[in-house]
């Protein structure tokens, strides 16, 4: 004997119909705000549309099979789920209403008869999870949440060797994700600039800020390789504004040409992300003359977040987001040596020193701009499993890869920062998995105000000594 259960359940948010259409279509998203979901996953490419599948894991251990078979923009959703036990259609239904939306949640489920019989016994647990999922679903529109605050035993946690290091493993986040938000702002009108967005961590940043709709330039070396990435993204995200510009960022007057055309183009910068990196041994110089580890992983964010301020002012909720390392933890910036042109080089020394330098810019660009609204953050990603990483650390990658994260993972922070709401209201810091992490663990690594003064003051010299003095050819205008 087969026992039908209906739940209709609506809610109000003060939020336009097009972003709430836009949030809860992209259904695998449902993770976000139904606690009983432990994970869901979109399996067929492109924008939501009709034969779109989901595959929808609950926490009770049942996995749920999603397909849309209607589906109209700003107005309705309507999907069959399968599993093992038990199948079902749900209608969501979106409208105007005073100034918001009304999302109105309608699910219909046939169950077979053991599980009929549980319903009866129960009458009301299948009633509570309907609505608590439209009650995180509403939580999740109104994207209210406050400020993430420091956590004093994260901190502590992160001075001892074992804790600190266990975070950064693909165990960590696991860890760190049970307590995540919601991201429900609208991606659909900002801009992104990613650089190194062809590999790893900044390619996983490109896929994720594509799938959230948001428009894209990838700064990239490799037109090659671009063009492949971008049919790719189009093909699995549906998103056609993603176009690329060529930079070798080692190279200044590359950043300085990259950054003329940007300014001419004009297109404000909602998210800038400063991501591209190298761990290089042994010691190279450029062609202009420069370390590599500093003119690639300092001087280049430096010149080109300085440079494009007046397309971060001109966004509605900018951010910068810095990509970084925990090896910063071990190196205090060397003012006097910026270059390491004294004493023996080491690649990882070098790498830690400039990315503890581009820390020291992500606070003072947090104030300086403060009034700007430009909000400043730098990341860990984690030990991430990349090419950078087999390529530069073998021996490390080989030890750790079974505990590496996924690109995806890697990245996650990084577009939280850059996307979120909740993120916006913290400028100035270090985050690992959405959690705010000390940027020292110890005073050896704190400069002191004269070395930070003459850091800033080097690297403003720099910005004004390294700019092309000569006009940029058209031919390389954004595409
Ligand atoms: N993976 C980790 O465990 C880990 C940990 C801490 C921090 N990070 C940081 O995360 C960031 C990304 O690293 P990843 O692990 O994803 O490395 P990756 O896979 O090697 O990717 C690095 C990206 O940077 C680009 N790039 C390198 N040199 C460049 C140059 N001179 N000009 C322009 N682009 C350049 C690369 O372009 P090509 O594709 O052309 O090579 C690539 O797109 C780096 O800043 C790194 O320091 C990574």
């Amino acid at each position: 004997m087969n026992n039908n259960l209906v739940l209709d359940e609506s809610i109000e948010v003060r939020r336009p119909l097009h972003e709430v259409f836009s949030y809860v279509s992209e259904f695998s998203r449902i993770e976000e705000w139904d606690p009983s979901v432990a994970t869901a996953v979109k399996l067929t490419p492109g924008a939501p549309r009709v034969g779109t599948r989901f595959r929808v894991d609950l926490r009770a251990g049942l996995a749920l099979d999603y397909e849309i078979i209607a589906i109209e923009e700003d107005a309705g959703l309507l999907m069959t789920v399968d599993s093992r036990l038990l199948s079902a259609r749900e209608e969501i239904l979106f409208e105007e209403a005073r100034g918001g939306t009304r999302v109105r949640y309608i699910a219909e489920f046939d169950f077979p008869a053991p599980l009929a019989a549980f319903n009866r016994l129960f009458p009301g647990v299948m009633d509570r999870v309907g609505k608590s999922a439209v009650a995180g679903l509403k939580e999740a529109l109104e994207d209210d949440f406050e400020a993430p605050r420091a956590s004093s035993l994260l901190a502590a946690a992160d001075r001892l060797v074992f804790p600190g290091i266990w975070r950064f493993t693909k165990l960590g986040y696991r860890s760190s994700r049970r307590h995540w938000k919601a991201v429900s702002a609208y991606q659909r009108e900002r801009h992104a600039v990613i650089t190194g967005a062809t590999s790893g961590i900044g390619e996983a940043v490109a896929r994720r800020l594509a799938e959230l709709g948001a428009r894209l330039t990838l700064v990239v070396r490799s037109e090659e390789k671009a063009r492949a990435l971008i049919d790719e993204l189009r093909a699995g995200t549906g998103n056609d504004r993603i176009s690329y510009e060529i930079a070798d960022l080692s190279l200044m007057a590359d950043v300085h040409a990259l950054c003329d055309r940007l300014l001419e183009a004009g297109a404000p910068i909602d998210m800038l992300i400063n991501n591209a990196g190298a761990l290089v041994n042994p010691r190279q110089q450029t062609s202009e003359g420069l370390e590599l580890s500093f003119a690639l992983l300092l001087l280049s964010p430096c010149i080109l977040t300085e440079r494009l301020h007046p397309l971060l002012a001109k966004a509605a909720s900018p951010r910068v987001v810095n990509v970084l390392s925990g090896g910063m933890y071990t190196q205090k910036i060397d003012v006097d040596d910026l270059q390491t042109r004294n004493g023996e080089y080491s690649g990882s020394v070098a790498y830690a020193k400039a990315k503890r330098g581009l820390m020291i810019l992500t606070e003072e660009w947090a104030a300086r701009w403060e009034d700007d609204g430009i909000v400043v953050n730098a990341m860990h990603p984690g030990w991430v499993d990349t090419p950078g990483v087999e390529d530069a650390l073998p021996g490390f990658y080989k030890l750790t890869k079974r505990l590496l994260r996924t690109p995806g993972q890697g990245a996650d922070t990084a577009v939280w920062l850059a996307t979120s709401s909740e993120a916006a209201k913290v400028s100035g810091e270090f985050w690992l998995d959405r959690d705010r992490h000390p940027s020292h663990l110890s005073d050896r690594t704190k400069e002191t105000a004269e070395e930070r003064r003459q850091l800033l003051k080097t690297l403003a010299e720099l910005v004004d000594s390294t700019a092309s003095p000569v006009p940029v050819p058209a031919t390389r205008a954004a595409r």
